[in-house]
């Protein structure tokens, strides 16, 4: 059994992709070529957005966006505690300092009334990150950041073609970044990323940085990186592009079934009402984490923990000198989630076995 079956994947759109890889390569269009000026085009017509911007990765796509907005040393930027190092990385790379805001109990989303406590005179933006593929609480934040004259950024790494309320996950904050990586619901075949945004001005300034800063041809207007998506990306995520709806509803339909099946027996996933989660990974909550995985993996069953450790206890992070007392909530859950496998072509039948081998050996957490 896989975690997450890209091999199946691929056999099911293999003829289309392996045609729109061969076009890319018999144009030799490989850097800003046309397949990614189409994917960019679909892109934002998918998510009902101005402007959509490849790039070479969603780390790449959160310093792009955090330079773009004008972030600089020493500014404090507001990030989750519970979540995959990159956002609050790109936060300490461009020398501002990353502040660790704990998450809700039930969603593992950035919790507002925690950042509003957070929040300072040298804060300039917020960068939720929209878990597992659940939407943050954008309701809430964004209007407690624009009291306080913040930018907010989601990070939708893990959450493009999830919903919140009518919009879709990249429409809900002045500029978002997301992910391609293989393993994220919408994956490229090595790395990729996106910029999402309805003001022409950050798109304008978030094309120039990643071309270098270039501003036309030898002209560097700033300083910026080699942040570009390759073609051969965009070709390929055009093909996943066209049979996304329907994998994501298979998604749904796996959640479901792990729900029913595991309700009572460990902590499910809690989606908001309103929220239509992407299932990016399907986590739950145990109390006796190390032994439920030892067991599913003695049962071929693998599992991954997202995430063992919290931002704040980092070494990377030490010398922000942040305790455990700033997010509890977060160093409570670090040590009880694990996600159980996930993607649009599990079977039910696979999904009945895992979670009867869960619930063999799992207890509540208290
Ligand atoms: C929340 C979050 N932000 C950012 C990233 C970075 O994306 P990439 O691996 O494409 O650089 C990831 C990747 O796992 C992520 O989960």
């Amino acid at each position: 059994m896989q975690f997450i079956d890209l091999k199946a994947q691929y056999q099911a759109y293999k003829a289309e992709i392996d045609s729109a890889v061969a076009e890319v390569m018999s144009s030799a269009q490989f850097i800003q070529g046309t397949a990614l000026h189409e994917f960019e085009r679909e892109l934002s017509a998918y998510i009902g957005i101005k402007h959509a911007i490849g790039c070479a990765s969603g780390t790449d796509a959160l310093l792009l966006a955090m330079m773009a907005l004008g972030v600089q040393p020493g500014d404090e930027v507001l990030v989750p505690d519970f979540t995959f190092i990159a956002t609050a990385e790109m936060v300490a790379f461009i020398g501002a300092v990353p502040v660790f805001v704990d998450v809700d109990e039930k969603t593992y989303n950035m919790d507002p009334s925690d950042l509003k406590r957070k929040i300072t005179a040298k804060s300039k933006g917020v960068i939720p990150v929209s878990l597992y593929g659940q939407c943050a609480d954008y309701d809430e934040i964004n209007v407690l950041a624009a009291s306080r004259g913040l930018w907010v950024m989601e990070d939708a790494a893990q959450s493009f073609g999830a919903v919140y309320g009518r919009n879709k996950s990249g429409t809900l904050t002045c500029v978002a970044t997301t992910s391609f990586f293989p393993a994220k619901p919408l994956g490229c075949y090595g790395d990729g990323g996106a910029i999402f945004t309805n003001e022409d001005a950050l798109a304008t300034e978030c094309r120039c940085l990643l071309n270098h800063g270039q501003s036309q041809r030898y002209h560097h207007r700033r300083i910026g990186i080699n942040g570009r998506m390759d073609t051969l990306q965009a070709a390929v995520l055009r093909v996943k592009l066209r049979h996304f709806d329907a994998e994501v509803a298979a998604r749904q339909q796996v959640a479901e079934r792990y729900t029913a099946q595991l309700n009572g027996a460990v902590v499910t996933p809690f989606i908001e009402p309103g929220n239509r989660s992407v299932w990016a990974q399907y986590t739950i909550r145990v109390a006796n984490r190390d032994k439920v995985c030892q067991h599913l993996a003695s049962k071929g069953i693998p599992t991954a923990v997202h995430y063992p450790v919290p931002l704040h206890r980092q070494e990377a992070f030490r010398n922000l000198g942040i305790g455990d007392a700033s997010c509890p909530v977060s160093c409570k859950i670090s040590g009880e989630v694990m996600s159980l496998p996930m993607h649009p072509l599990l079977g039910a039948s696979e999904v009945d076995q895992i979670a009867v081998s869960v619930r063999d050996v799992a207890r509540m957490p208290c």
